[in-house]
């Protein structure tokens, strides 16, 4: 049988790159003999328009069920008013929460065409490739006790950071199989120095690294982290670090390599019975409601975030390196949507051309 997707359009430019990934894909079943069973539903505003809810249950239960999730975005201002528990992306949060994806891989990867675009320094960041996973269900975000209190006449805000062992030790494992899939090299991050988590952390994922005996384990100081990675980025491959320390650092590390409209996204949970982990595949942009319906968005993200799932749920790593290399081949020739043209007068391609030149790309491979 056929490998399954659920791909999830959502709301503003959501349907409009994911038409593109439509393409992509329909190429792969045509000329890769790479068939997928693709269920197409809604999450987000326009979930709620025809429900009454950013996520149906039964949209839900496809989600547990198939290989792989994609979702492109959600939210906009027409649904900026909703009461709280269905605003749209309660939708996303309820799949991330009920799939427990507690590993967030978050790739910087620069391709060269685009080295110039970045604000550092182009030999810092040509070739870069580097991924950033951040545990996403767990520490300060959800820590109690949490709240704002009275405490003699002032008022406190108080977040716990808190994480058990188990919590570590899987999106530990998490990070270290993924070294495995690439060079075999990991950087965990922390503040052992001054945090009793972080001292915790540090412990397990040293313990964790007793089954992955080829990758070479490092610790450094999250702050330390934040320096090296703005510094010299390709002197790590593969970070692991906390919910809160991997925010940061996976926006930063992302605004390494230029656009929002170029970052994809996996979140992935536990291995199912198939032994693939559950998973959500996503660019990092939203739906950009000052760009949508206009044929200006950038499909890249969505299309990368395609090429992870070919990665990482469906052990398809040649065709994802296919992918990125059509992607990497009509950035060379010069194809920009508007979001990678800065300041050149250059014209922008739109949406639907960036696609067709990669599926172009791809019939040339
Ligand atoms: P955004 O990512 O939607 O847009 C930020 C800026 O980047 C905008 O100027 C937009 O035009 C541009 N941009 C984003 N993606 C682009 C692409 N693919 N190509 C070209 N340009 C692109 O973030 P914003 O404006 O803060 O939020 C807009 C809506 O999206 C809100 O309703 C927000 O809640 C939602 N949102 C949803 C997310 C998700 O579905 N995962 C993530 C972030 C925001
Ligand atoms: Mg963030």
């Amino acid at each position: 049988t056929n490998p399954s997707l659920l791909i999830l359009p959502g709301d503003g430019i959501g349907p409009e790159v994911m038409a593109e990934v439509r393409k992509i894909i329909d190429w792969y079943g045509a000329n890769r003999g790479l068939a997928f069973d693709v269920t197409e539903d809604l999450v987000g505003g326009c979930a709620y328009d025809k429900h009454g809810t950013p996520l149906h249950d039964d949209t839900m239960a496809k989600a547990q069920e198939v290989d792989a999730v994609l979702l492109g975005a959600v939210g906009g201002p027409k649904y900026d008013n909703l009461d709280f528990s269905v605003k749209p992306e309660r939708g996303l949060l309820r799949l991330r929460k009920e799939m427990d994806l507690y590993a967030n891989l978050r790739p910087a990867q620069c391709f060269d065409a685009l080295a110039d675009f970045s604000s550092l320094k182009k030999d810092v960041v040509a070739g870069l490739d580097i991924m950033i996973v951040r545990e996403l269900t767990s520490g300060i975000y959800f820590g109690e006790p949490r709240g704002i209190i009275e405490e003699g006449n002032e008022r406190v805000g108080i977040n716990t950071q808190r994480y058990t062992e188990s919590e570590i030790d899987r999106v530990a494992r998490s990070a270290f199989e993924l070294a495995m899939r690439r060079n075999k090299k990991l950087c965990s991050m922390e503040k052992a120095n001054v945090m009793e988590s972080g001292v915790l952390w540090r412990e397990v994922v040293t313990e964790v690294s007793k089954d992955y005996p080829e990758v070479a384990l490092s610790h450094m100081y999250a702050d330390a982290g934040a320096m090296q990675l703005c510094r010299w980025p390709k002197q790590f491959d593969v970070i692991v670090t906390d919910n809160l320390f991997g925010d940061l650092l996976s926006d930063a590390a992302a605004m390494l390599t230029g656009s929002l409209g170029m970052l994809p996204s996996a979140s992935l949970g536990a291995p199912m019975a198939n032994g693939r982990p559950k998973a959500l595949y996503e660019p990092v942009h939203g739906s950009a409601p000052d760009i949508a319906g206009q044929g200006k968005a950038n499909p890249i993200a969505c299309i990368l975030s395609f090429a992870m799932a070919l990665r990482y749920s469906f052990d398809h790593g040649d065709e994802a390196t296919r992918l990125e290399q059509a992607v990497e081949k009509v950035l060379a020739d010069g194809y920009r949507t508007a979001d990678l043209l800065g300041e050149e007068g250059k014209q922008p391609v739109s949406t639907s051309e960036m696609g067709d030149a990669i599926v172009a790309a791809l019939d040339a491979s």
